[in-house]
């Protein structure tokens, strides 16, 4: 299989199989490569309406498409493999969006070869700014990884990492942006408790959210030393970061990080 236009078919397309679609569309995917399934008749009548790409059933799917995505939930991993795996030929390449599930997830479900990658995205993909990453599974090459690649670059970044580091992955970036919505919520609560006017509270904090991603992203300095930047002596951040130390806010993010990742191999374990 080489790198180039195949028919992908996303199957179980929810919230990360239609992120993955709208992704590739806006990417320049032709809608006639693009497969969707879907269990209820209403969301496949969904997907048509939004996006008009063909849902067809599960096996349907597995017939037409060179490359299944696999965007269930881990619980309803197991059924769909039942139902799919012995019917998927081994030179298809099969990508798993589920959280925690590991490749021999697939493997032992699927024809003895059958390449598998496991991607970790998440949701800003649908402002195509995506951090996915990438792991080959067995039997698959570095083409496989190549092509998985060339459909997850339109909706952001991609890394690729070793599978193992996959749970850890899916606890910092998979589940990531809630914690900064959260981040934000809380601090748009603050700036109410100070007197602002709600929208002008969001509207500070969204923009400086922003501001300081970007330039963690684009200046290469370390956190440290922009957060330094803005901390002057006796001045009013080291007075609130050191509230921040005080209630261990970083203690409670390595804990939280660590509750993510167990929830993943529980997820995993549950699914078997
Ligand atoms: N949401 C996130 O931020 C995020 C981030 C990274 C990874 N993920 C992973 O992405 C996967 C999907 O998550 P999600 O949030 O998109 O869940 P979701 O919205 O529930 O999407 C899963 C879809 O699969 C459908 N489905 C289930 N079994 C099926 C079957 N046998 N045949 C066809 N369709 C089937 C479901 O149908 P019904 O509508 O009938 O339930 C649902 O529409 C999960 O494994 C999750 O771990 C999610």
């Amino acid at each position: 299989m080489s790198a180039g236009v195949h028919t992908v078919a996303v199957i179980g397309a929810g919230k990360i199989g239609e992120l993955m679609l709208s992704g590739l569309l806006r990417s320049g995917w032709p809608v006639d490569r693009l497969l969707a399934t879907a269990r209820r008749p209403a969301r496949a009548e969904e997907l048509t309406a939004r996006y008009g790409v063909r849902v067809v059933d599960n096996l349907t799917a597995v017939d037409e498409a060179e490359v299944l995505a696999i965007s269930v939930k881990p619980q309803d991993a197991a059924a769909l493999l039942d139902e799919i795996g012995p019917k998927v030929p081994a030179d298809k390449l099969v990508i798993s969006l589920c959280a925690g599930l590991p490749s021999s997830f697939f493997s032992r479900r699927l024809p003895e070869g059958t390449p598998v990658v496991r991607v970790m995205t998440n949701t800003p993909a649908l402002v195509d700014q995506a951090m996915t990453a990438i792991s080959a599974g067995a039997h698959a090459t570095g083409t496989h990884l190549a092509l998985a690649e060339e459909m997850f670059k339109p909706l952001g970044a991609t890394i690729r990492v070793p599978e193992t580091q996959q749970d850890a992955v899916t606890a910092l970036s998979g589940s990531g942006p809630a914690y900064f919505y959260l981040l934000v919520e809380a601090m748009t609560d603050a700036g109410i408790l100070l007197g602002l006017p709600r929208q002008v509270a969001h509207d500070l904090i969204v923009q400086t959210a922003i501001g300081s991603a970007v330039m963690l992203r684009d200046s290469g300095e370390h956190p440290v030393k922009l957060r330094e930047a803005v901390t002057s002596p006796a001045g009013t951040t080291i007075s609130a970061i050191r509230e921040l130390e005080n209630h261990g806010v970083r203690a409670a993010l390595l804990a939280a990080l660590e509750a993510a990742r167990d929830r993943a191999r529980e997820l995993a374990a549950q699914a078997e």
